[in-house]
Formats: C-alpha cells, sequence, structure tokens
C-alpha cells in the first residue's frame, strides 16, 4: 500500500509527510517540481527510508504522472501541489493557471484512468484528495456568518480563481465519473517549514532581521489561523472517513487582523528574543500599500468536518505561535538556506 502526495516538499506537504510517519510507515511517494517554496531540506529525515521515495516531476508532465501511477499503484492521492502565493499570483498569474489549473486537470485525468483499471476492492477504496482553500469562497464582511460548504464560489485573486477552477474539475469528475475526489478547503495555515513570504514566517524573519515589518493596508483584514499540524490531522481524518464527492471546510477558529498577529509575533520576541536596543520588535511595523483586490476577512464553519468526521482543531493560537516562533528561532541554517537567490529578488520587487 502507497500513498502519492503531490507537493510533498512544500509547506504543507512536507508537514503532511512528517505527520504521517509518525503515525504509520505506509510508504509514500512525493512528486513534487520543487519551484522556490518546494524544499528538500524539510524532509532530510526521510532520506534513505524504504518507505520514502521522491519524485521530482511537474504535474504537467502527463507520461511521468501516468509513469508514477503504474509504478507505484497508490491507494490515495493527496494533491498540495500549487502556486501558493497570492501576492505573486497578482505579479505572474500564468504560472498559476498552469499548475493549479492545467496540472490539477492533468493529474486528476491521469488518475482516473488508472483507478478505472484498478480490481474492485481498490476502485472502492480507492481516494483523491484535493487540497484547497477557503480563498475560493471570496472575502467576508464583519459578522457575517462564517464559510460553510454550500457558500457560494467567489474568487477574487488569480491564486483564488485557480484553486476554484481545480476545485470544479475534481467536483466534475465525481459527478461525471463517479471518480472518488474529495474536495477540504481549508484557512490559513502557519507552522513550521512555511517558506518566509507568507505573513507569520516573513514576520518572525524581518524582525529576527532588524528589517520592517510591512502590514497592508490599514492591516484590519482578518484571516482565520489553523496550526499546519491540525491541517494534517484533519485530511489524514477525512482520508480515512470522508465520503467521495463530498466537500470539508477546515479552520482553526482563530480569527485575527493582521495588524494583532504582528503585534503578538513582536511582544512574543520581546520577550524571548529581545532586541540588542532594548526597543519593542513593534516599532519595526510599518503601514505599506494595499494588495490589490485584498479580501477583507475569511472565516470557517467547521461544523461538518466536527460532525461527520470527527475532526477539530487541537491546537490553540497562543501555544501554536509560540511554537512557530521557537522553530524560526532554532532553525537558523533552515531560513538561511531558502532565503537566498530568487527570494532576494521577490522581496526587492514586492516591497520597494
Ligand atoms: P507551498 O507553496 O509551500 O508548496 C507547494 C509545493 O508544490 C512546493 O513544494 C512546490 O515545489 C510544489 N509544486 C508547485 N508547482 C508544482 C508542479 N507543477 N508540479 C509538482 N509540484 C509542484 O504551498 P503550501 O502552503 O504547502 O500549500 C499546499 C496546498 O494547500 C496548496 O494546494 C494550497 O493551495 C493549499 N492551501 C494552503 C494554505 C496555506 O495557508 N498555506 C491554506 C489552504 C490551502
Ligand atoms: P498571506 O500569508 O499571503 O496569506 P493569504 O493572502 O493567502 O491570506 O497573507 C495573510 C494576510 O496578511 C493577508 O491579509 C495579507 C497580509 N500580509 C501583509 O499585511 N503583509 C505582508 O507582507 C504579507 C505577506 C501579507
Amino acid at each position: 500500500m502507497s500513498i502519492l502526495v503531490t507537493g510533498g516538499a512544500g509547506f504543507i506537504g512536507s508537514n503532511f509527510i512528517h505527520f504521517s510517519f509518525k503515525k504509520s510507515e505506509e510508504t509514500i511517494i512525493n512528486f513534487d517540481s520543487l519551484t522556490y517554496a518546494g524544499n528538500l531540506a524539510n524532509l532530510e529525515l526521510f532520506e534513505g527510508n524504504d518507505n520514502y521515495s521522491f519524485i521530482r516531476g511537474t504535474i504537467l508532465d502527463r507520461a511521468l504522472v501516468e509513469t508514477t501511477l503504474r509504478n507505484f499503484q497508490p491507494r490515495a492521492i493527496i494533491h498540495f501541489a500549487a502556486e501558493s502565493h497570492v501576492d505573486r499570483s497578482i505579479h505572474a498569474p500564468s504560472d498559476f493557471i498552469e499548475t493549479n489549473i492545467l496540472g490539477s486537470f492533468n493529474l486528476i485525468d491521469s488518475t482516473y484512468k488508472y483507478w478505472q483499471n484498478l480490481n474492485e476492492d481498490a476502485r472502492e477504496t480507492f481516494r483523491f484528495i484535493h487540497v484547497s482553500t477557503d480563498e475560493v469562497y471570496g472575502t467576508l464582511n464583519p459578522g457575517e456568518p462564517s464559510f460553510t460548504e454550500d457558500h457560494k464560489y467567489a474568487p477574487n485573486s488569480p491564486y483564488s480563481a485557480s484553486k476554484a477552477s481545480s476545485d470544479h474539475i475534481a467536483r466534475a469528475y465525481f459527478h461525471t465519473y463517479q471518480f472518488p475526489s474529495i474536495i477540504t478547503n481549508c484557512s490559513n495555515n502557519y507552522g513550521p517549514y512555511q517558506f518566509p513570504e507568507k505573513l507569520i514566517p516573513l514576520i518572525i524573519h524581518n524582525a529576527l532581521s532588524e528589517k520592517l515589518l510591512p502590514i497592508y493596508g490599514d492591516g484590519q483584514q482578518v484571516r482565520d489561523w489553523l496550526f499546519v499540524e491540525d491541517h494534517c490531522a484533519a485530511i489524514s481524518a477525512v482520508l480515512k472517513k470522508g465520503i467521495p464527492g463530498q466537500t470539508y471546510n477546515i479552520g482553526g477558529q482563530n480569527e485575527y487582523t493582521n495588524l494583532a498577529i504582528a503585534q503578538m509575533i513582536c511582544s512574543n520576541l520581546d520577550k524571548i528574543k529581545p532586541r540588542k536596543n532594548h526597543k519593542s520588535y513593534q516599532d519595526l511595523i510599518t503601514f505599506v500599500d494595499d494588495r490589490p483586490g485584498h479580501d477583507r476577512r475569511y472565516a470557517i464553519d467547521n461544523s461538518k468536518i466536527e460532525r461527520e468526521i470527527g475532526w477539530a482543531p487541537k491546537e490553540n493560537f497562543e501555544s501554536g505561535l509560540q511554537q512557530t516562533i521557537e522553530w524560526y528561532l532554532n532553525h537558523k541554517n533552515w531560513v538561511e538556506s531558502v532565503t537566498s537567490g530568487a527570494y532576494q529578488n521577490w522581496i526587492e520587487n514586492q516591497y520597494k
């Protein structure tokens, strides 16, 4: 038995591989093209492990996807591979259209053909978990009810539009061909191994480097934060108990404004890693131009996954954030290795 994970060298994918090996020895095949966001250092622990294989390849390469399915005969696919950063999708949408839409189509269609040729028992238990985002639902005003699975799709960025499109493909393959796809729509994750282009690791990294902490617009946009290990547990539970053709929303029940997040990180660092000049890190917070089309608020209603699958988030935000900050303090080499070259160019362009 084996599970094929796409995008396993990225933030959530690599956390999922760590999580899975803590729970079982089932073989994992990690299929990843290693973009700027993919990093094999996240998975050093499993090098040489007989139950782990890495295939470098893009989901756009149909022949390689088909060979991988034929050779490894997975019983499930967890599809994480994507271009995932909203700001990059605003600067250069085409990679998002290619990977997230065409790549996902290619993967789903190849897997559908592979699934059709399985024996009856294997076909019955096979699952394709399509990992998606709450951003497909668009934006909420303060006080509006959280996103349920029935919320209208209204994506506002090239990133969320490309994810919405791939959700529709996964959904259509169930309805048309009974292909056993399940969609998960999750809120903002945080935790170890997150590339420091996203809010939380960027603020930690900039603060520790004595750089300005950029907050877009008025900083009052709200995100619902989920510790990445809780997301991995949710995906694992959906793999076991989820019903094909269904969608499950996954959220942290932790709504905070971006400004509050930056302030929490600063006061945490003030205690555990005070600045040499004895000032607070909060002095580094700087309001910058807003993101075009910036969604005001995301919030997830978890009641379906709690009721039907029995999953709920375990980590509370204060301790999850504390662990995350400590992880970045203790993994300076990892941060250095991912923030050279292409990263510098991105930061210079985005924050000039
Ligand atoms: P990430 O950007 O950290 O990692 C993406 C991984 O996919 C990288 O390893 C990259 O090399 C790989 N990849 C990119 N293009 C590929 C291609 N064409 N073929 C094969 N591999 C490719 O992303 P993440 O934050 O780990 O997100 C994983 C998934 O979860 C994405 O689908 C994302 O939309 C979804 N998601 C993320 C969040 C979040 O807060 N990070 C929240 C909800 C959903
Ligand atoms: P991000 O981590 O990019 O996730 P997403 O856009 O998928 O929600 O951003 C989280 C929030 O933080 C979002 O409202 C944009 C904001 N933000 C900043 O204010 N400054 C920054 O430098 C970044 C990267 C994000």
